[in-house]
């Protein structure tokens, strides 16, 4: 039998009991006035008047209380063929000294610090040695280029920044130091000072004065024996900013606030991941993303348990056993990983014959987010690993799940294609065009959260708070939209279908087509342009363009495809992964000029549409589907 039910509703009927019982699992430095005060911010702030040590929570706490020896970080690592472990103690006499190291170069509290790295214990370092004395972190995915990074450098103004030289991406180097230097260049906000990771498989040159190497310096700190203690912040003071893909090109640096974050985190360790303390919780992701701020770094940390840092890929490091290599020798209790992973293994182990070689009896549980995981893969899973698989909805912006089934609390019946139940502290409506709840169970809408929302989601966006509320809260007031649309069943399911807004979800990375768009406006034979999101099966989504050329370019298609492909990737990042583009005579748009993506993208998916009545000239339509003919554009 789940508790579910019982938790979910004694949260309703009185959080600020259930958040102020959620919050004595931490230590606070000074106890907070209130666990919500309504009057703050755009829809109240928790734990107010509070202070704490995300950091020391995450690491001193342990050792103080004996457990010091316990593991808390497994680095396993394929492509360097390496494999380490962190006890508690360790870790946080590393953290210690690159946070002495930080302080020395003038780092202080409220400092914003971008971290640039490939997944290496010292990206995890570098954010737990903000969060240590204060800083305030911003982690770039490294699949970024350098204008996206230049955007995050002016946005959030950092002293300094933390990178590496280099990365394996698969069986890719990828040279992070030159991109950090143009990203320098680029940025009109110049960082004091950068400590450089070198790593031997892409060794970078240091700017005399700026950059400083990371070893060299970590080890003269630790010959002084020169550490920092835990300084401890506001509750409701920033602990880190992570920029997202919005509606519009430029990346909203959502908020993370410190008391609320490791409040929710750790209620969700037991109650919805089912990992007690010393046991071994694996989220394959990146540090750069959501899903690794929250469970490759905190909440793992959080609830003294052991976090899995893995820097290889699902498959081809070496093969589509890779993950289950890793789980059967670290003896990982549940796997937290985007569905596409699970697809790439997939297919190419559909008999799940690596599966067998590994004793997986360790393993509990399967989670998966990022993208909706589609039934195939979860029942594929299912059969293969004979553990629960749990799809689970969540953003940047919360943090945390939204919808999810909570394990811990005693498993509910997995429905494939839906992301679960919402979560304590989320009540959902599904909203119809004029924000008016949708009456009876599934009927289609925008998924909205009624505010306020609980701990640890976002309280604003970095320097804009106006952006905030327009993008979140105007346009249904007393929710929050998700820009995520779906509906929720006669159980109170909750099924995710589509963004309302120009995100993708591309091999669980979120991206902006309307940025994509602003990089194909820099290419000079290009008139106007729409990109959308097509079905693909390994990825979930690949972004395809289309692109009206300018009078009097006469030159083969292929050409430019090449050169939008090289803009976007050198713009954006590899992560884009652009690779389609459709040139067309015109772009069908409506009579007062928007362009009709929805029907583009049926036509792209080969799904049957129909003319939008609002269309200027239907015959556009029927240009570009000739124009397609049956071709596969993924
Ligand atoms: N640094 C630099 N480049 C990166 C990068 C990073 N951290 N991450 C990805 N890239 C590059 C890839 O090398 C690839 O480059 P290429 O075009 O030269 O091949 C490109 O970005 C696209 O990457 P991706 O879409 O991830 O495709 P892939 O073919 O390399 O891998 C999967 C496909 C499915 C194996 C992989 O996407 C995956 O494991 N996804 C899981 C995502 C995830 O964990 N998301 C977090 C939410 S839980
Ligand atoms: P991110 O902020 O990168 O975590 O991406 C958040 C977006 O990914 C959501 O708004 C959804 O569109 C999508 N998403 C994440 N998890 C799921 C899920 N389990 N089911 C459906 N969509 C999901």
């Amino acid at each position: 039998m789940s508790r579910y039910h019982e938790v979910y509703d004694a949260c309703q009927r009185d959080p600020q009991a259930f958040w102020g019982e959620a919050a004595r699992a931490l230590v606070w430095s000074k106890p907070y006035d209130r666990v919500f005060d309504p009057a703050q911010g755009e829809y109240g702030r928790w734990f107010t008047g509070g202070e704490c040590s995300t950091a020391y929570n995450c690491l001193d706490r342990h050792v103080d209380e004996g457990r010091g020896d316990a593991a808390a970080l497994i680095y396993d690592s394929p492509v360097t063929s390496t494999i380490k472990t962190y006890s508690y103690s360790e870790l946080t006499h590393e953290v210690a000294t690159l946070a002495g190291v930080m302080t020395d170069m003038g780092v202080k509290k409220g400092d914003r610090i971008i971290i640039y790295m490939p997944l290496v214990p010292q990206a995890v370092m570098a954010m737990l040695a903000c969060a240590r004395i204060g800083a305030v972190h911003s982690v770039v995915f490294g699949g970024f280029a350098s204008a996206e990074l230049a955007t995050r450098i002016n946005d959030s103004k950092p002293v300094m920044i933390l990178s590496a030289s280099g990365g394996i991406e698969g069986t890719r180097v990828v040279k992070y130091k030159p991109l950090l230097d143009a990203a320098i260049d680029l940025a009109e906000h110049k960082p004091n000072y950068c400590l450089v990771l070198q790593r031997d498989m892409a060794p970078g040159d240091l700017v005399a004065g700026r950059d400083f190497d990371w070893a060299a310096t970590i080890a003269d700190a630790k010959a002084q024996g020169r550490t920092s203690p835990c300084v401890s912040i506001g509750s409701n003071d920033p602990l880190y900013i992570l920029y997202t893909s919005g509606t519009t090109g430029a990346p909203k640096g959502i908020v993370r606030e410190a008391g609320g974050h490791m409040v929710a985190l750790k209620w969700t360790m037991p109650n919805h991941y089912d990992i007690k303390p010393g046991e071994v919780f694996w989220a394959a992701s990146d540090v750069g993303w959501i899903v690794g701020h929250s469970y490759i770094v905190y909440a793992p940390l959080l609830n003294g348990s052991t976090t899995l840092l893995y820097e290889g890929k699902p498959v081809g490091t070496p093969d589509a056993g890779a993950f289950w290599r890793v789980i059967s020798q670290h003896k990982v209790s549940a796997l937290f990983t985007a569905p596409t992973a699970i697809r790439a293994i997939k297919r190419e182990d559909g008999q799940g014959e690596f599966i067998k070689k590994y004793d997986l009896s360790s393993m509990r549980t399967l989670f998966l987010a990022g993208e909706r995981a589609d039934p195939e893969t979860i029942k594929w899973s299912e059969r293969h690993l004979g553990v629960p698989v749990i799809d689970h909805w969540w953003q940047t912006e919360t943090g945390w799940p939204i919808c999810g089934n909570p394990v811990g609390l005693g498993v509910l019946p997995v429905k494939y294609g839906s992301s679960g139940v919402p979560m304590p502290g989320y009540t959902i409506d599904v909203l119809d065009d004029r924000g008016v709840p949708v009456t009876g169970p599934n009927m289609p809408g925008t998924l909205a959260i009624k505010l306020p929302l609980p701990p640890g989601c976002l309280p604003t966006l970095w320097n804009a708070n106006e952006r905030f509320h327009n993008a979140y809260l105007r346009d249904f007031p007393g929710y929050y939209t998700t820009a995520d649309a779906g509906f929720r069943d006669e159980d109170g399911y909750v099924n995710v279908m589509a963004r309302t807004d120009d995100v993708i979800n591309v091999a669980g990375h979120r991206l902006s087509t309307g940025q994509m768009e602003e990089v194909m406006a820099m290419h000079p034979d290009i008139a106007e342009s729409a990109v959308i999101g097509v079905a693909d099966e390994l990825k979930g989504q690949m972004p395809v363009g289309f692109a009206v050329l300018n009078a009097n370019v006469n030159r083969p298609d292929a050409d430019i495809e090449k050169e939008v492909m090289a803009l976007v990737r050198n713009h954006i990042g590899a992560v884009a992964a652009f690779k389609t583009l459709v040139v067309v005579n015109r772009l069908p748009k409506t009579r007062s000029g928007k362009i009709l993506r929805n029907t583009l993208r049926k036509i792209a998916d080969h799904e049957p549409w129909t003319v939008p009545a609002t269309i200027d000239d239907p015959g556009v339509l029927e240009d570009i589907q000739a124009k397609i003919g049956d071709r596969k554009l993924s």
